[in-house]
């Protein structure tokens, strides 16, 4: 289960019904994707797309994604930091961003343009859409750990565009 966090607010949030109408009023969809076929988070990336099949088609026909594939970093991932470091920046890109989380950790501060920063600390069964243009962030806790789903609506699009902001080192 995701928590959410604006600390310009002091709010935090962990109910899933109330995170899914924040994020909503910021422009952002997140769900909560059940592991109905019991899939373990280690299973093969072929087998976690057919275990979550039915929701994958159900988003893609909502947003326009026309792939899905599975990101794994570890720990002991060859240039995590080199990786993350073109994340960590404040940027938007040319389509959304689409995440599922099927393990570890992953969280996305997310700046709406005149809003709070909002930071999303998403856990296995959260799915997060971020809009494409939206400004946000993203690194891992220190797990160092995560395992999601990822759709596309075109691959070559996927490009981060850094605001130069630096806005994500308040937080
Ligand atoms: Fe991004």
């Amino acid at each position: 289960m995701a928590i959410v966090n604006v600390p310009d607010k002091n709010l935090m949030l962990e109910n899933a019904g109330e995170i899914t109408k924040y994020l909503a009023s910021i422009g952002i969809d997140y769900e909560r994707w059940e592991n109905k076929q019991d899939v373990s988070p280690d299973a093969s990336a072929t087998e976690i797309l057919a275990a979550y099949s039915e929701e994958i088609e159900k988003l893609k026909a909502k947003g326009g994604y026309v792939t899905a594939d599975v990101i794994d970093i570890k720990s002991d991932t060859p240039n995590l930091d080199a990786m993350l470091d073109k994340f960590r920046p404040e940027h938007w890109h040319d389509e959304d961003e689409v995440r599922v989380i099927v393990k570890g950790c992953g969280i996305f501060h997310i700046a709406p343009v005149g809003g709070d920063v909002t930071a999303v600390k998403m856990m296995a069964g959260d799915m997060i859409r971020v809009p494409k243009g939206t400004r946000h962030w993203f690194d891992l806790d220190n797990t160092r750990t995560v395992r999601a789903i990822r759709l596309f609506q075109d691959v070559s699009g996927w490009t981060p565009i850094y605001t130069q902001s630096g806005l994500e080192k308040n937080y």
